[in-house]
């Protein structure tokens, strides 16, 4: 994982050059893989965070997005590179992409940790991954199910 997020990282940095892309963490999942992630960027850069919440002790979406916390930042004209812990469905990466549109930024890029591409319900736009993983779920490195095993320092299957 520490190796590819590097390797990610630096692949966004030669991307913007020195441009100021705006980090847009989804919460809470994308909290650990941002950290890596902007320190193998490097500046310049700037972070904000949403929270989203789609799933409630559940493995299967149900599809219904709503925002916990919004922005804080003014990002129009903007670089918005959103970060998220793992696109499933697409639902979620969907709604805050038309979400952070209306904001007028210039840029809305998509950067994920993990890409269930298999479980795919509507098409979005990955612009950068780390991994792309079988339909299964998944927690550790912030990934939880029903709040436990965020803190786990590598991914792991959950198997019932
Ligand atoms: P989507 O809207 O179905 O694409 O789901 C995206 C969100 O669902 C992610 O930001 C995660 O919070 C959560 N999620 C989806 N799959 C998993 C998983 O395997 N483990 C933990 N959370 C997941």
């Amino acid at each position: 994982v520490a190796r590819r997020v590097a390797q990610v990282g630096q692949q966004i940095r030669a991307d913007y050059g020195d441009r100021t892309p705006v980090l847009v963490a989804n919460l809470k999942g994308a909290f650990i893989f941002l950290a890596d992630l902007c320190r193998a960027m490097g500046g310049p850069l700037s972070i904000d965070f949403m929270a989203t919440a789609s799933y409630a002790g559940s493995t299967k979406s149900s599809g219904a997005v709503r925002i916990v916390k919004d922005l804080k930042m003014d990002i129009e004209g903007r670089d918005i590179l959103i970060v998220e812990d793992i696109v499933d469905t697409g639902y979620t990466i969907r709604y805050l992409m038309e979400y952070l549109e209306l904001r007028k930024p210039d840029s809305v890029k998509i950067c994920t940790l993990l890409n269930k591409k298999e479980a795919r319900k509507i098409e979005v736009p990955v612009d950068y991954e780390c991994f792309t993983i079988p339909d299964r779920f998944v927690v550790g490195y912030g990934l939880d199910f029903d709040e436990k095993y965020r803190e786990l320092p590598y991914i792991g299957e959950i198997v019932s």
